[in-house]
């Protein structure tokens, strides 16, 4: 019974199992208050009493949002209330421990809502990092008082003194431990969530949220201990006993988890959990396993990842950051098994007369170590009835994935591939053999330029044309197909950018999630802008051509001048590339 609800569970998808949750918290709010009500009122009767009402209300309020849920109002609803009925239950725990479980309950809720908080402006931050400094600091001079007040009261010799010792340590413990550790957890939670350190991603931040949830669990029974420690020590005759070294261990073990949290604050160490390792992690090392000569001037490498773990998924069309040994960042196509996810291929033609990129790529060797980015897909295969791709050069490299793929599916498909020789064309000897009647070779030593037009006109409607090659047969192809495929939609990759052109206007840009508004002169890039605010925005070629800086837009009409979006998707309102597009009118709205 018990596998079979566990096996029910996992089958949820990840946006039901937060009701489950919601509903398994209502229920342990009932068992709460049957457990807080009839206890004996002699300790803390208020915080007992409004632990019964507090979780009274959490009952009622956890069902609605269950019933309500995914309705992203009781989203909210349920994520802002865990985080404020945090702090409460770590007050109801003071008289019993069992509200510790619904502090653990609150925060695998908030958890599993994948709650996106708005980030806080720099001056904010600012603020709350000085308020968490502050109380931190606090709490850890407060940690060694109590240490020291541990201790006295164990080793004196005088009743006085011991029962004094326990009485203020009593009055710390109501007086200031409380409201020191339900702001220090306060303001690490609002700084967490309100920056891209997350409260998940980096393990020396999880490791810090930790400590500070066991602390309050081990407070409460503390506190007990300590009040019978002064009911104890009245008696002259009395000694603290086992009790007392007891307290003195809790709290000498508090004091190390304090520094060790601080220590945490300041080394930062350990990397990300598997939680952070998103699109913006920066990059990860990989290992030449294999070069190999395609072509003339073009070489295909084979990359794998360090160590034994698989690399991220791709689909056709999809393509990579590879990062060189001396920082310069290239784009380059997988052409390899996207099945395959222990290593990639990818084919670099040498241009001599370019930026240096292909040249360091060329020099690579087997062993050598470099890094790359997710791959990121900016050019997918598209439903459609019919396929025909035609290929300038190296530009071949993208469809290679593509054509397996559509040949298993049974789409009809025709590849152009245009070339100076045949020489210089990689892996047009192996199409021409596997698939002879669908592939057309046009090396322009020895053929005319295809038809294009010609060659449309024999596509049924609807059919989808790509295109990726050098920015000529790119304009022969956009040239052909109103004439050749009117119904048809092209889908293009660009080697370069084509840098648009357009009239400079100064806008301004309102980063709704950071509350901040920045403004980009006539002679400034949007991204430039965002930057300033958020720098772990992503950026890549901050060209227009790679679609790393995708940013998503809320109000405002963006001026496209990438050469990402697709021709039938440039007037698109909600996406904007800020490393070279603007906005047209006087303001734009994007969710940064
Ligand atoms: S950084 Fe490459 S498209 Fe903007």
């Amino acid at each position: 019974m018990t596998k079979s609800l566990f096996h029910d569970w996992r089958k949820m998808s990840p946006r039901a199992r937060p009701r489950g949750w919601q509903l398994g918290f209502a229920a342990f709010s009932v068992v709460a208050i049957l457990v807080l009500f009839p206890g004996e009122n002699t300790l803390l009767p208020t915080i007992r009493t409004m632990g019964v009402i507090g979780y009274a209300v959490a009952a009622a309020l956890s069902l609605g949002c269950a019933v309500g849920l995914p309705k992203p109002g009781a989203r909210r609803l349920a994520i802002g209330f865990h985080l404020a009925f945090v702090p409460l239950q770590f007050l109801f725990a003071f008289p019993n421990p069992v509200p510790n479980f619904g502090i653990a309950l609150s925060v695998a809720i908030v958890v599993g809502l994948q709650p996106r908080f708005p980030r806080l402006s720099l001056r904010v931050r600012k603020i709350w990092l000085i308020l968490h400094i502050g109380f931190s600091v606090g709490w850890l001079g407060l940690s060694l008082g109590m240490l020291t007040l541990a201790l006295v009261g164990l080793l004196a010799d005088t009743h006085a003194v011991r029962h004094g010792a326990y009485e203020i340590f009593h009055v710390f413990d109501l007086v200031i431990v409380i409201p020191s550790v339900v702001l220090t957890i306060v303001t690490g939670l609002v700084l967490s969530l309100g920056t891209p350190w997350g409260l998940v991603k980096h393990r020396w931040v999880l490791t810090k949220f930790l400590i500070s949830l066991s602390i309050p669990a081990a407070a409460a029974v503390e506190s007990r201990w300590v009040s019978e420690l002064v009911a104890r020590t009245e008696d002259p005759a009395a000694t603290a006993g086992s009790l007392g070294v007891a307290l003195v261990v809790t709290v000498g073990c508090f004091a190390i988890s304090l520094w060790t949290a601080t220590i945490l604050s300041v080394s930062k160490p350990w990397g990300r959990t598997r939680w952070g390792r998103d699109d913006s992690d920066p990059s990860l090392p990989v290992i030449v396993t294999h070069r190999r000569r395609v072509a003339e001037d073009t070489v295909e490498l084979t990359l794998a990842s360090v160590g034994a773990h698989r690399l991220p998924p791709w689909t056709p069309g999809a393509h990579v950051d590879l990062i060189m040994p001396s920082g310069l960042i290239r784009q380059y196509s997988l052409c390899g098994d996207p099945a395959d996810t222990h290593e990639y291929r990818l084919a670099v033609l040498r241009e001599d007369s370019g930026r240096g990129g292909s040249v360091e790529a060329h020099a690579l060797t087997r062993g050598a170590e470099v890094r790359i980015r997710r791959p990121r897909n900016n050019f997918p295969i598209a439903e459609a009835p019919a396929y025909l791709f035609v290929a300038g050069g190296i530009g071949i490299t993208p469809f290679l994935p593509m054509l397996p793929r559509l040949t298993v599916a049974g789409v009809p498909w025709r590849l152009v591939y245009r070339g100076r020789s045949l020489a210089r064309m990689a892996y047009a000897g192996p199409l021409a053999a596997t698939y002879p009647d669908q592939v057309s070779l046009y090396p322009a030593d020895t053929c005319p330029r295809p038809d294009l037009t010609a060659l449309m006109r024999t596509l049924p409607d609807r059919s989808a044309v790509y295109c990726c090659g050098p920015t000529r047969l790119i304009e022969a192809v956009t040239e052909a197909m109103p004439i050749g495929c009117p119904q048809g939609t092209l889908h293009v990759e660009r080697f370069a950018s084509t840098a648009r052109a357009g009239e400079n206007h100064a806008f301004e840009a309102e980063l709704r999630r950071s509350g901040r508004t920045v403004s980009v002169p006539a002679d400034g890039t949007l991204l430039a802008a965002i930057h300033e605010v958020d720098p772990a925005v992503p950026a890549s070629c901050v060209d227009g051509v790679c679609g790393s800086c995708l940013t998503p837009v809320l109000a405002g009409v963006p001026d496209h001048r990438d050469d990402v979006l697709q021709p039938h998707e440039r007037d698109r309102t909600d996406v904007i590339y800020p490393c070279v597009s603007r906005a047209r009118g006087g303001k734009i709205v994007l969710d940064v």
